[in-house]
């Protein structure tokens, strides 16, 4: 067995999630270092969990350190400069979500993957747990019939406090609301699952609080397997709910949840009458039960290490919820569909989540 050296950037309220995700890869990792430009703050981190060695600059780490994976836990608009210096370093990045602001940025992390060799995952915990799979399995041999109708809610509650984090609620620096930040997870997931969408009509808006992304947006999904959905991001919902529900011809399958869910958030519904009484049974039971966690996920990327393999979170898989972020936004902008594919490096939405002018 191979034990890989583990670097983390940024000890903020995150980094909890990353230490906990080392630990549980037992001897297969070795936390070796931390970075924060904040010293106390990663000097604190470094004492509380025995992390051997401290720094505030990343070029400095990477050098000294030489880590085979790095973890990026800093604000979104810092990622893309990290991730590219790590690849640069030869190391493999595991970095939280949003990965990065646009698609521009995006294919740029593609050409740097490419000219090292190394991969860039980011992280979507939620398409690790055991309910999760089991029902890609059941929709890959078509158990329950087609997907027809999908609902894909993150309606959450952010605070003024939560706001008045500097780099939170710009778009130089958060990339975006809701639909980037928060709904991404529960987006990227209902994604995953349904196969490639086909175009998106949606609205976004800045109701509430004092900020320039937007607080809510909501959209209509056309996929290319003929079902449609709906995705709603809302910061500003005071009774807090992760709801994704999916209509088949057979059953409704849904989970209720709010950051982590474990099998017993999922239901699997027939309607009255329906002779699947007994594969309603079969489509319920699950094998093991594990909740989608950062610590699951880093497993992945340690086996795809081991076999020098792209993790399953990353390349077109981790595009995807990016290219559909910015069609939402453009869509929004414009008050036109659009349509998967269209958003070139011709186009403002390529280059920022806002359509800013490219300078
Ligand atoms: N996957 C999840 O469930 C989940 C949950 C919460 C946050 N996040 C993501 O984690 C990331 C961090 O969020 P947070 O709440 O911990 O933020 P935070 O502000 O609490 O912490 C960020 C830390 O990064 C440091 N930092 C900033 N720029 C840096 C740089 N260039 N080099 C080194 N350190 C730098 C800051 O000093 C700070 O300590 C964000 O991308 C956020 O979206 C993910």
């Amino acid at each position: 067995m191979k034990q890989y050296r583990i670097a983390i950037i940024g000890t903020g309220n995150a980094v909890g999630s990353h230490i906990e995700a080392v630990r549980q890869a037992g001897e297969r990792a070795e936390l070796a270092a931390a970075v924060d430009l904040d010293e106390s703050r990663v000097q604190a981190i470094c004492r509380q969990h025995a992390i051997p060695r401290w720094y505030t600059d990343t070029a400095q780490m990477l050098a000294e350190v030489q880590p085979d994976l790095v973890h990026i836990v800093t604000p979104p608009a810092t990622h893309l400069p990290l991730a590219l210096a790590c690849l640069e370093a030869g190391a493999w990045v595991y970095c939280e979500k949003p990965l990065c602001a646009s698609l521009a940025d995006f294919d740029r992390l593609t050409a740097a993957e490419a000219a090292s060799g190394r991969y860039v995952s980011t992280v979507f915990q939620w398409r690790f747990g055991s309910a999760a799979r089991h029902l890609k399995r059941l929709m890959a041999a078509g158990e329950m019939g087609r997907p027809l109708l999908g609902l894909c809610h993150t309606l959450w509650y952010r605070d003024l406090a939560y706001y008045q984090v500097p780099w939170r609620g710009k778009w130089a620096t958060e990339v975006g609301g809701p639909t980037m930040t928060l709904g991404i997870h529960l987006t990227d997931l209902f994604l995953w699952l349904m196969g490639e969408w086909e175009e998106v009509w949606a609205l976004a808006a800045t109701l509430e609080r004092p900020i320039e992304v937007e607080d809510v947006s909501l959209a209509l999904v056309r996929f290319a397997n003929g079902a449609v959905g709906n995705v709603i991001n809302s910061a500003l919902s005071p009774r807090q709910e992760s709801h994704l529900r999916l209509d088949f011809q057979r059953a409704t399958v849904e989970v209720t949840a709010l950051y982590r869910y474990n099998n017993a958030n999922w239901r699997y519904s027939i309607p009255d009458g329906s002779p699947d009484g007994e594969a309603l049974a079969r489509w319920q039971t699950i094998e093991s039960d594990v909740s989608g966690s950062h610590a699951v996920q880093l497993q992945e990327i340690l086996d795809s290490l081991d076999r020098g393999e792209r993790p399953f979170v990353s390349g077109s898989e981790a595009r995807r919820i990016l290219e559909f972020s910015a069609s939402l936004y453009k869509s929004a902008a414009t008050r036109q569909p659009v349509r998967r594919g269209s958003i070139t490096p011709a186009d403002a939405f390529y280059h920022a989540m806002n359509g800013a002018p490219v300078r």
